[in-house]
């Protein structure tokens, strides 16, 4: 009232709100879009002082003075989208997104707003700084490339804001607005808070709706092994199905692989025949290694299409290599037929041998796609598999893996 005057019609201070002027200003925006406005902007001297139950009231007296009728029900103001399973997993809690809307509101919304946003997919990806963080902002590419692939890349964003002062907010403040921004983009809310644990962020995937996590990065649930390569596993064979010290769960969400013998693990919630499944994968680089890093062969590879989980060796299945030197070439193992084609000129001057390596492997339509850091490598043209397992080999070579997770198709 103070500024918008004694009868909402404006005054020196501030436009008109309600009235014919404001009736003309806000008429083809839905009522969200200006209670959101209210909400996060006002009043002036407080942003967001006001519980959206306040502003909902206040709302409701201005569209009752500026002659929009009033309808049957309560105005309830409601920020937040529908929370969608299918965008992504839950990485934060309501509690904490609202937090995160008021920290937002203090330390950031006089630059930028969360409000809806009225760009599309293309006009978020090509302006320099889109007006409005909430959806589709968290989809923005780069030439192509996914700016926020994880809540890592949009925390170390954060990291360099606000800007007038880095320092002005903590990484748990920081947290708590990657919630409030994870709201505003339709993310559903969960039971467990999102903490600034670099290694936890980097797990968590912005850009992949429809993935699960084979590898939970806490136990190995749903995770079965097949450890020797003489005979199945026990009970009726002789292949150890714990993991013992062999494989590990390292802080993080890392799989080490002592790899101390061969053999295999696999997912076994599901056999899968159509799937796209992506990792990281990176061997240990021995003590001591001296000269070119090309040269370490490395050993393990990608199972596909386990089929008896029982037999000696890694079973009837396809394997993509995943050694050094001959990276995402295919081999037929158990009696299986097919034909591939390689690229192996692209491959090797992509091939990290000591550091992470992205993979994405596609199964689609009876053809599997295999790209190594992004280069396709591999296709398999035809094969006579049916559904089965996915797995990893354990080949005697120490490798660690993460972000391992899969989307059925
Ligand atoms: C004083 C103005 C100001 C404040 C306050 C401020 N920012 Fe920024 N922000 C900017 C500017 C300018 C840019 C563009 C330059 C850049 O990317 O650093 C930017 C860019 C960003 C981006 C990158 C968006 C993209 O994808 O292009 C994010 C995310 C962001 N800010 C978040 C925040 C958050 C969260 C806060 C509050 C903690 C905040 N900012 C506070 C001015 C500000």
């Amino acid at each position: 009232m103070f500024c918008h005057g004694k009868d909402l019609a404006g005054g020196n201070l501030a436009p008109a709100a309600g009235g014919a002027a404001f009736v003309a200003k806000w008429q083809s925006r839905p009522v969200r879009e200006l209670f959101g406005y209210v909400q996060t902007r006002m009043p002036y001297h407080s942003p967001n002082n006001l519980t959206p139950a306040q502003n909902a009231d206040v709302m409701a007296y201005m569209l009752q003075y500026s002659k929009v009728p009033a309808g049957a029900k309560d105005f309830v103001g409601d920020l937040s989208l529908k929370g969608d399973p299918k965008r992504g997993e839950a990485f934060f809690t309501e509690a904490q997104a609202e937090r995160g809307r008021q920290a937002f509101n203090r330390n950031c919304a006089l630059c930028h707003t969360t409000a809806d946003s009225k760009l599309t997919p293309q006009q978020v990806n090509e302006a320099p700084l889109p007006n409005s963080f909430a959806a589709p902002f968290l989809g923005r590419t780069y030439y192509g490339k996914v700016l926020y692939p994880t809540v890592y890349h949009l925390f170390t964003k954060l990291q360099s804001m606000p800007a007038f002062g880095n320092e002005s907010i903590t990484n748990n403040t920081r947290a708590d607005i990657i919630a409030h921004i994870l709201d505003r983009n339709g993310f559903p809310a969960g039971k467990t808070e999102l903490k600034p644990d670099v290694a936890a962020m980097g797990q968590m995937m912005l850009n992949e709706p429809g993935f699960e996590h084979v590898f939970n990065g806490k136990d190995f649930t749903n995770i079965k092994f097949v450890l020797g390569t003489r005979c199945g596993p026990e009970p009726g064979g002789c292949a150890r199905t714990e993991p013992q010290d062999t494989l590990q769960v390292m802080p993080g969400g890392t799989i080490y692989c002592k790899c101390d013998l061969h053999g295999y693990w696999y997912y076994s919630a599901k056999k899968l025949l159509n799937f796209t499944v992506r990792f990281q994968h990176k061997f240990i680089k021995p003590e001591g290694w001296v000269g070119d890093e090309d040269i370490y062969m490395g050993g393990g590879g990608w199972l596909m299409f386990i089929q008896d989980t029982n037999m000696q060796g890694f079973g009837k299945s396809i394997e993509i290599e995943g050694r050094v030197r001959d990276m995402a070439d295919i081999f037929f193992l158990g009696g299986g037929k097919g034909k591939f084609t390689y690229d192996n000129a692209a491959k090797t001057r992509v091939v990290k041998p000591f550091d992470w390596n992205d993979i994405e492997i596609v199964s689609k339509d009876g053809q599997v796609k295999t790209y190594v850091n992004g280069v396709l490598s591999s296709t398999i043209t035809e094969h006579d598999y049916p559904a089965g397992f996915f797995g990893m080999q354990v080949e005697g070579s120490p490798t660690e893996w993460r972000n391992i997770r899969i989307r059925p198709e």
